[in-house]
């Protein structure tokens, strides 16, 4: 496979696309785009977002100690591309966006009712990266769509539909068909393996 050099720069990892839901000292609320998330510890429960020191969104987490991230469907990528242009210190993306806020169970940041999946973060720490801090939260609730749930315990992932983000190039893409199943598939390869 014949490879070019790109340096480095912020390339294409696909990312999830989130909408991350805050509140203000006096209780106003703001939502905004972000695809430098991921969760990265499971005991305890953590996830983590990577937020420029300038945005509004930094602010309030900051302030108020929590913040919610709604994992965001393929048809909302209109109004979550929104929600990352604009910044909430001069447009109440709520109001322009039509997204609707509701009351979360474990902190006072709103989940966003058109997403299917809603993770209820308080403020553990942040680590400093320049221009960015990333901010870890502890996972303390998680509201999941209840049709993307079988009558088998089974999940089903298109009913989240997730959008996912292509940093590099600008562009959103939906999730293609079922490739595998992890901690399953590499098992064909025990065969191969030399020792214990
Ligand atoms: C697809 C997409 C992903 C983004 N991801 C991030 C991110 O992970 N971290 C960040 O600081 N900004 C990110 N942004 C930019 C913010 O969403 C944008 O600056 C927004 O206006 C900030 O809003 P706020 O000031 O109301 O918090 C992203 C924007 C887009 C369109």
């Amino acid at each position: 496979m014949q490879k070019r050099q790109l340096g480095p720069c912020v390339t294409f990892f696909p990312q999830p696309t989130t909408l991350v839901s805050t509140v203000g000292i006096g209780g106003a609320f703001d939502v905004m785009t972000a695809s430098w998330v991921s969760i990265v510890s499971k005991t305890p429960p953590t996830l983590t977002v990577s937020l420029n020191r300038g945005r509004l969104t930094y602010e309030q987490i900051r302030d108020t100690g929590c913040f919610v991230v709604n994992m965001v469907p393929a048809k909302l990528a209109g109004e979550a591309d929104y929600c990352g242009l604009r910044s909430g210190r001069d447009r109440d993306k709520l109001a322009v966006s039509g997204l609707t806020p509701v009351k979360a169970s474990r902190v006072a940041a709103p989940l966003i009712a058109e997403c299917p999946l809603n993770v209820e973060c308080r403020l553990l720490r942040e680590v400093e990266l320049g221009e960015y801090a990333l901010v870890l939260g502890e996972i303390l609730e998680i509201h999941a769509v209840e049709a993307a749930f079988g009558e088998d315990g089974g999940i089903d992932a298109g009913v989240f539909d997730p959008l996912v983000y292509l940093g590099g190039i600008r562009e959103y893409w939906s999730l293609g068909d079922l490739a595998g199943i992890a901690y399953r598939d590499g098992k064909r390869f025990y065969a191969g393996e030399q020792g214990p």
